[in-house]
């Protein structure tokens, strides 16, 4: 094995990513493969883990998708077991499901007191449950093993107020809290054998944001002018950027890291818009 194997040690291991039919775990998913990893994406939509899946296998990986809720319990539950009978193990959880909701956001017409009461509910049962409830599904499974990295997705709007997206915004700091809460739990629980961390993407274009970010011919919106603007590199991420990261967390080269939320954000959150 070369050095790097070694610092990495990700051969053989299996991840699961939920949301794994969607841009960027899928992504992050052939990244993973790529290093060694056989990979299981879980969706809502069967077609879309499949087609991740099959991407993959297409390049001479080992991966699966499954149909799954992120916010079913029982679901998850029937799913891990569908993955311990094929794969024996659950090596990490890239927590990928999320992503804003329009009926959400407080549109430029509208104020906080128009706010949808039921669709706040909805985006934040997403990002924030559905974050939770397969941490403790897959989580309880790495416990008993005494291994495990699970992975949250945060976001920008975790950490500074971004106009529209109230709902969205509460969700992902919910999931940064938890992400520090769990990685503290299961730390001092578990001998330091799961530990909990997540990405914070800057903006990426992808199925959920594009009509957002770009207009139907491709050129910037008013509001991706103001987000490049603000942007030290001065542009929108890859999502091809977010494999490093994720290797690097999933690994044991990151075994004294826990409970960090890492931005990959062309210096979005650092910088003072001066
Ligand atoms: N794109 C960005 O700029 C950006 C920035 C920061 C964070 N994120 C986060 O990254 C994650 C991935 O987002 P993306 O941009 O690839 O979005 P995407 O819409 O391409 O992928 C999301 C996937 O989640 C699946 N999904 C939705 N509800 C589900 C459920 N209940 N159970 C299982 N699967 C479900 C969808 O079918 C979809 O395939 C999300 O959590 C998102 O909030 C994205």
């Amino acid at each position: 094995m070369s050095y790097l194997d070694n610092l990495f040690a990700l051969e053989g291991k299996v991840a699961v990513l939920t949301g794994g039919g969607g841009v960027l775990a899928s992504e992050i998913g052939s990244g993973l493969s790529r290093a060694g990893v056989k990979v299981v994406f879980l969706d809502i939509k069967e077609e879309a883990a499949t087609q991740a899946a099959d991407k993959i296998v297409q390049q001479g990986g080992i991966a699966r998708g499954f149909k799954t809720n992120v916010l079913d319990m029982e679901a998850l539950k029937a799913t891990r077991q569908q993955i311990i009978d094929e794969f024996g193990q659950i090596d990490i959880l890239l927590n990928a499901a999320g992503g804003n909701m329009p009926g959400a956001n407080i549109t430029p017409d509208k104020t906080v007191f128009d706010l949808d009461i039921a669709d706040l509910d909805k985006v934040t049962d997403l990002n924030f449950k559905g974050t939770v409830l397969p941490s403790i599904v897959f989580g309880e499974l790495m416990a008993k093993q005494k291994s495990g990295s699970i992975i949250n997705i945060s976001s920008m709007a975790a950490m500074q107020s971004i106009t529209m997206v109230l709902g969205y915004s509460a969700a992902k700091a919910a999931v940064s809290n938890f992400t520090s809460w769990m990685a503290m739990e299961l730390a001092m629980k578990y001998e330091g054998s799961v530990r909990v961390n997540a990405i914070a993407p800057g903006f990426f274009v992808t199925h959920q944001n594009r009509a957002v970010l770009l207009k139907p011919d491709g050129s910037l919106t008013e509001r991706s002018h103001k987000v490049i603007a603000n942007t030290p590199m001065g542009r929108f991420g890859e999502p091809d950027e977010l494999i490093g990261a994720v290797l690097f967390l999933s690994g044991a080269s990151a075994s004294f890291v826990t409970g960090v939320v890492l931005p990959i954000d062309g210096g979005f959150s650092s910088f003072s818009g001066v």
